[in-house]
């Protein structure tokens, strides 16, 4: 396994804001693998769920918000997906007092899926509606 870089031609929503929030989950996958590398310091696995809870809050939460604005007709369906993510990095979390090695490569691989899966799909799905809009 391995992180991934940002791309343009994958990743790109054309709203700077999300971008850039985007980009810290990449940076979060990144620093988890760092974290993988020495098992033994706990703190830096706590500094990646940390940030994880953060980015679920913030930027889902201003991703929901222009979605909104805009009046997105999927709104409903990707606030669930949206749902789903924040349960999830909340059980890393709490599986994060246990520090199983297995926590790593769990957190990895659905980090890694999220933004195949979401950013990569669903979050695109939103690009072509927010421009006609004129949104930026
Ligand atoms: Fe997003
Ligand atoms: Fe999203």
């Amino acid at each position: 396994m391995s992180a991934i870089d940002w791309n343009r031609m994958k990743h790109d929503v054309k709203i700077e804001i999300l971008n850039k929030q985007h980009k810290q989950l990449f940076d979060t996958l990144r620093a988890l693998y760092e974290a993988m590398e020495d098992k033994s310091d706990k703190k830096a696995l706590g500094k990646v769920i940390d940030n994880l809870l953060l980015y679920s809050k913030e930027h889902l939460e201003t991703e929901e918000a222009i979605l909104e604005k805009y009046g997105y007709p999927d709104l409903e369906e990707h606030k669930k997906l949206h749902e789903f993510f924040v349960k999830k990095i909340n059980e890393f979390h709490q599986a994060y007092d246990d520090h199983n090695v297995m926590l790593y490569f769990n957190l990895a691989i659905f980090i890694k899926s999220w933004i195949v899966n979401h950013i990569e799909q669903v979050d695109k799905q939103y690009v072509p509606f927010l421009l006609e809009k004129g949104a930026s």
